[in-house]
C-alpha cells in the first residue's frame, strides 16, 4: 500500500539527511585533521627573517623576542616570550599566519596572512628560532 511506502521513503530521506548532517560535521573535522596532521617542515632563512621580524614583530615582542617590545605594556596578557621553552616552529608559524586565536590565544596577536607571504613567515620563524633562549 502507498501508506506503507510513505514511512519507508521518509525513513530513506531522513537517513540521507542524517548522513548529510554527519558529513557536514565530519568533513571539516577530517580536513582539520589533514591540515594539522601534516608534519610541518620549516623552510626559512633566518637572515631574511631578521629585518621582517624587526618591522612586524619587534614593537610588541621585543628585538630579542622576549615579549618586551615598546608596545608590550599596552597588552594584558602581554606579548609572548617567543624564546620560551617548547615553543615549536609549527606553533610559531600558525600563530603568525593565522593569529593568536588559531592557537587558542587572543586576537591581540594579529594574523599576518594578508601582510606576509608564507615564505616570509617561514623566514621569520627561522629567525625567532635563532634567538637565544
Ligand atoms: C600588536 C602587538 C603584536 C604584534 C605586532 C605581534 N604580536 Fe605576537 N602576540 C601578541 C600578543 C599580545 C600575544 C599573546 C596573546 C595572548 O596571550 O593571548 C602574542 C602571541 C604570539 C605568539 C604565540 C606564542 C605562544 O605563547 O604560544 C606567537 C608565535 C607570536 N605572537 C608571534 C608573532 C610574530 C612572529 C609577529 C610578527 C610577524 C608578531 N607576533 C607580532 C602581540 C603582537
Amino acid at each position: 500500500m502507498t501508506i506503507d511506502s510513505k514511512p519507508g521513503s521518509l525513513n530513506g530521506i531522513s537517513r540521507l539527511f542524517a548522513t548529510l548532517v554527519l558529513l557536514m560535521v565530519a568533513l571539516p573535522l577530517l580536513a582539520d585533521e589533514v591540515v594539522t596532521g601534516q608534519s610541518f617542515e620549516l623552510d626559512g632563512d633566518a637572515q631574511a627573517g631578521k629585518p621582517l621580524y624587526r618591522t612586524h614583530c619587534a614593537d610588541c615582542h621585543g628585538e630579542r623576542g622576549r615579549g618586551d617590545g615598546s608596545w608590550a605594556g599596552a597588552y594584558d596578557p602581554p606579548p609572548s616570550d617567543l624564546t620560551r621553552e617548547g615553543l615549536g616552529a609549527e606553533r610559531l608559524f600558525l600563530a603568525t599566519r593565522d593569529g593568536g586565536m588559531a592557537v587558542g590565544m587572543r586576537a591581540t596577536m594579529p594574523a599576518f596572512r594578508h601582510t606576509l607571504d608564507e615564505q616570509s613567515i617561514h623566514d621569520i620563524v627561522a629567525y625567532i628560532q635563532s634567538l637565544e633562549h
